[in-house]
């Protein structure tokens, strides 16, 4: 029978994650080293609960948080969230490794611009979403076509992959480096798609800027600006502007102010050297779409996210959320409005930046013991993952026999084949893997990557 679902419908399947995460849940005895479940001791149950006692103390406070709000979100959110945003921005030039003098005053300028499309931290640039991934959906929506290009690192963020796969968009992987993005590689694929016509089809580039998913890379201030110049030199060529669509989910679980672990001295670096945001990059906010998360930092339970965007894209993704859900749940919204105002939330991420630093210690001392010295593995600076390459093309994907043979010895990591885009102009990588140390335990982190590290032994 011809199916009655839409072409959407028939062309979206199940989400890898959703794979991955039922394979934890129905082997009691597995280590998770894949799903991208945060920590759980640390979800912030009492904090969480003193700020709603705060909420619905009263019927006049509670009342206008169990009330719908509006589309765009609720108005003392999206200020506190500009103003925290400015900060980690500030924050970030001042130990900046590019002229930090003149970006603080770049940024100066811009916070105080009279004209309101050039303030570049206003609340009115600000909507606030069902999690970052909200935004990443809609701004696929407002601004591509079936048919179109997307840039996005090689590899990405398998969700966002599927987003694009599922709203039939074509995706083009650029080259990642340890230091962040290959611009060369950047201007090569701008420069084939000008000479075959199809620049007009690129409509974003997709970037993951710290401690990505999967890799752990954080791109360089100095790069996020190549990057914007290379789009902008392609514009006239494209005949309209092309996006930096900018996911920061990661930025504030860093492990700076935690030199008192020892970490390699690479780490040590990249941790004191945490880029600002391509926001603040001159004369270039027009290009930039922002996203930011509260869930990461705080509970990824509490699902609210958001985005700057410059016009008209702005709007047409508030109209567009409009129809998805016309506004984000209003008691999660308040409950980040307190914690940023009380000072909870950055308690929260303090403590969470302690944790995972530890944890990642503990996963890097791990590798160093059990896995043959002949896989190569970076170690990050911050985030959730640990990024590692078989030798000799030694195949990690999910009908492998290194997968099988480590979800029968009870360990499971994300096959880095599933990050990579479904892109012609090259094969696709299948002999890596991403290691999480966000949900598993110290001891399961130990014994799961002793386990990973005994498979791996047999096949290399
Ligand atoms: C790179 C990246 N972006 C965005 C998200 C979505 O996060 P949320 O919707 O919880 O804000 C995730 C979640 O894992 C992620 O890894």
């Amino acid at each position: 029978m011809k199916s009655y679902l839409s072409k959407m419908g028939q062309r979206t399947p199940e989400p890898p994650i959703s794979w991955l995460m039922q394979a934890a849940l129905s082997r009691p005895r597995l280590i998770s080293l894949a799903a991208g479940f945060t920590d759980n001791p640390s979800l912030p149950v009492a904090e969480t609960r003193a700020v709603l006692n705060q909420i619905l103390r009263s019927p006049k406070t509670g009342r206008p948080a169990l009330q719908y709000g509006s589309t765009a979100g609720d108005p003392a959110l999206r200020k506190l969230t500009a103003e925290h945003l400015q900060k980690l921005d500030f924050q970030a030039a001042v130990s900046s490794s590019f002229s930090p003098s003149s970006l603080l005053l770049e940024l100066k300028s811009r916070t105080r611009a009279k004209d309101e499309d050039e303030k570049i931290y206003s609340p009115g640039r600000l909507l606030i979403t069902s999690g970052s991934q909200q935004l990443l959906y809609m701004t696929a929506e407002a601004l591509c076509d079936e048919g179109d290009i997307v840039l996005v690192e090689d590899p990405t963020y398998f969700v966002y992959l599927s987003i694009l796969q599922s709203r039939g968009l074509r995706a083009r992987g650029v080259r990642l480096e340890r230091d962040g993005l290959d611009l060369a590689h950047l201007e090569k694929i701008l420069q084939s798609l000008k000479r075959s016509g199809e620049l007009r089809r690129v409509k974003l580039f997709y970037l993951v800027s710290y401690f990505q998913n999967p890799t752990g890379v954080t791109t360089s201030f100095e790069k996020k600006r190549g990057i914007l110049k290379l789009l902008g030199k392609f514009e006239r060529a494209a005949g309209h502007p092309i996006y930096l669509l900018e996911d920061a989910a990661y930025r504030e679980l860093s492990f700076s102010g935690r030199a008192d672990l020892p970490v390699s001295q690479d780490v040590q670096q990249r941790v004191t050297t945490i880029p600002p945001s391509t926001l603040a990059a001159p004369g270039t906010a027009e290009r930039v779409i922002y996203t930011g998360t509260f869930t990461k930092p705080f509970a990824t339970g509490a699902r609210v996210g958001y985005g700057v965007l410059p016009e008209p894209v702005f709007s047409a993704v508030k109209h567009i959320k409009g129809n998805h859900d016309f506004g984000t749940a209003n008691l999660l919204q308040q409950l980040f409005a307190h914690a940023l105002a009380s000072g909870a939330h950055e308690k929260q991420v303090t403590r969470l930046q302690k944790r995972y630093a530890r944890k990642a210690r503990v996963m890097k001392q791990a590798i160093a013991k059990h896995f043959p010295p002949s896989v190569e593995w970076w170690e990050p600076a911050g985030g959730l993952y640990f990024w590692a390459r078989l030798p000799g093309n030694v195949p990690t994907g999910v009908r492998s026999k290194v997968f099988q043979t480590a979800l029968k010895n009870d360990v499971l990591y994300v096959p880095g084949e599933l990050c990579y885009a479904d892109d012609a102009a090259r094969r696709k990588p299948n002999h890596e893997m991403r290691i999480s140390f966000g949900n598993a335990s110290e001891e399961n982190i130990r014994e799961g990557i002793q386990r990973l590290g005994r498979v791996l032994r047999k096949f290399l």
